[in-house]
């Protein structure tokens, strides 16, 4: 695996299970990491895990949905770590209600988490990457942003918005030497899964192993993919 040492990565959603994983595996690769989730005493810890490695981490608490505040912790991390050369978005909520029972306030509380926080993040962070001359952004879809998943509308929706939003501003930064990815992972073993009555086909590490290859050792020729993880 190359290694991410010098490079400072930021994984929304590090808390727990899939963004839990990536966060390791980035730091196993040498990245100093900045996990972020919206409650302190998950991603604190995961970071304290992290220095209790020999990686330089830190942990902090935002809403991806809120713009302002991912202003904040993302100053923050300049501060702490250095600029931010790879974005995982990975932080994401999961919404099983039929149509006729959604609220607008369900509607837009799944498109703001799963679609723009991932949009503000980059916008923050991707322009400087560009600048540099160097990045990784690999976006945490998921296999229902493939199908037509029962049940699921927003989250469907917020999924299949995040892989156009992915393959769009691949092709606007890849000259700029920033590969920009999507994981689209089937049913993984987290607490997301949890009562959804569908089986786990893998683990976290599973789908962290595709997202730190994508931030390592993926050629350039990659940005734009959409990788599925489903049989
Ligand atoms: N598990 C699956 O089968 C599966 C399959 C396909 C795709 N995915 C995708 O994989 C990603 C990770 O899912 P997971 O299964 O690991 O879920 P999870 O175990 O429920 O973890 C979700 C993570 O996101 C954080 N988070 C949730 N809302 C947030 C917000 N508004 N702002 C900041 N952080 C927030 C959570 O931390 P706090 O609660 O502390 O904020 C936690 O760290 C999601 O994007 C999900 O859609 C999962």
């Amino acid at each position: 695996m190359s290694s991410l040492a010098g490079r400072v990565a930021l994984v929304t959603g590090g808390s727990r299970g899939i963004g839990k994983a990536v966060a390791e595996q980035l730091a196993e690769a040498g990245a100093a990491v900045a996990v972020l989730s919206t409650t302190e005493p998950g991603s604190l810890a995961v970071a304290d895990a992290l220095r209790t490695r020999g990686a330089r981490a830190l942990g902090l608490a935002a809403d991806v949905a809120d713009a302002g505040a991912l202003d904040e912790a993302v100053a923050s991390v300049e501060r702490a770590l250095g600029p931010v050369d790879v974005l995982v978005n990975d932080a994401g909520v999961a919404l099983r209600r039929p149509l006729s029972e959604m609220t607008d306030a369900d509607w837009d509380r799944v498109l703001a988490v799963n679609l723009s926080g991932p949009f503000y993040l980059c916008r923050r962070c991707v322009p400087a990457m560009a600048e540099r001359r160097w990045g990784r952004v690999v976006n945490v879809s998921s296999i229902s942003g493939r199908l037509g998943t029962p049940g699921m509308t927003a989250y469907c929706a917020s999924k299949w918005g995040l892989n156009g939003f992915t393959q769009a501003l691949a092709a606007e930064v890849k000259a700029r030497n920033v590969l920009v990815a999507a994981v689209l992972p089937g049913s993984t073993d987290t607490d997301m899964l949890k009562g959804s009555g569908w089986e786990p086909e893998m683990a976290p590490a599973d789908v962290a192993r595709v997202v730190t290859f994508l931030c390592t050792e993926a050629p350039l020729a990659m940005s734009g993919s959409l990788v599925e993880m489903f049989g």
